[in-house]
């Protein structure tokens, strides 16, 4: 039987990671956040200090990165120069550097390179924004998640709130357009649904009917029980 391989784009904030790593789970796949890779690169930059608006900067640097992704049951570790990292990604510093790194050819060259060989071998679902276009135009499924900027920022601000942190609501706002327009206009591998992918508009449906959802079109799909 062919690997199973269902692909989720969708612009930043639309719950693609909580939703795609459920899935995983209920259908006992492994989940790849392709975009915790991009943000991975982004941090070698950060932590060594170096410029990574530069061209020059990430087409030499990212010869000295090793990105590994290991995985314990469904859920994916995330290691750089073979020290996890996972939990160091999700802050607005590494999501604000992130978008000049995933513009660079030779870094998403790179990742691609390692975002197929795990496809190759395991049953996935795969995250990030080119993955029904690029990665993998074969995958069976292909999602294109989407909801309001309105309703993504509001669900970031509620759950940094949450988090005890200090924010507004319109910086939220005004860091999501900005992320979606570089994100829809860079050269290589926008954002964009593929021809054959279905759009989920999720603005006023829960995680879970997502979810059900994906996974009730994933069984009839692949022929799981
Ligand atoms: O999904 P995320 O917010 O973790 O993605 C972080 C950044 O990486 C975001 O700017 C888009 C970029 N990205 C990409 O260009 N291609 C992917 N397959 C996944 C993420």
């Amino acid at each position: 039987m062919d690997v199973i391989a269902i692909a989720i784009d969708g612009p930043a904030g639309a719950g693609k990671s909580t939703i795609s790593k459920l899935t995983a789970q209920r259908l006992n796949l492994i989940y790849v956040d392709t975009g915790a890779m991009f943000r991975a690169v982004a941090y070698y930059f950060i932590l060594n200090n170096i410029d990574y608006e530069k061209e020059e900067n990430l087409n030499k640097y990212i010869d000295f990165i090793n990105i590994e992704l290991r995985y314990f049951g469904s859920m994916q570790r995330i290691c750089l120069n073979g020290k996890d990292v996972t939990m160091d990604l999700r802050n607005e510093e590494i999501s604000n550097a992130t978008p000049s790194v995933a513009k660079n050819q030779k870094i998403r060259k790179k990742l691609l390179d390692i975002q197929r060989d795990i496809a190759s071998k395991n049953n996935v679902v795969m995250d990030g924004r080119d993955i029904g276009t690029c990665v993998l135009p074969d995958a069976k499924l292909k999602i294109f998640l989407v909801a309001s900027a309105e309703e993504r920022a509001n669900r970031r601000f509620r759950q940094l709130i949450r988090r005890g942190k200090v924010v507004d609501y319109f910086e939220i706002l005004d860091n999501i357009k900005k992320r979606d327009e570089q994100d829809m206009t860079r050269e290589i591998a926008p954002l964009k649904a593929a021809e054959d992918a279905m759009t989920v508009e999720s603005t006023h449906m829960t995680v879970e009917q997502v979810v059900k959802f994906i996974v009730t079109l994933a069984k009839a799909k692949f022929e799981l029980n």
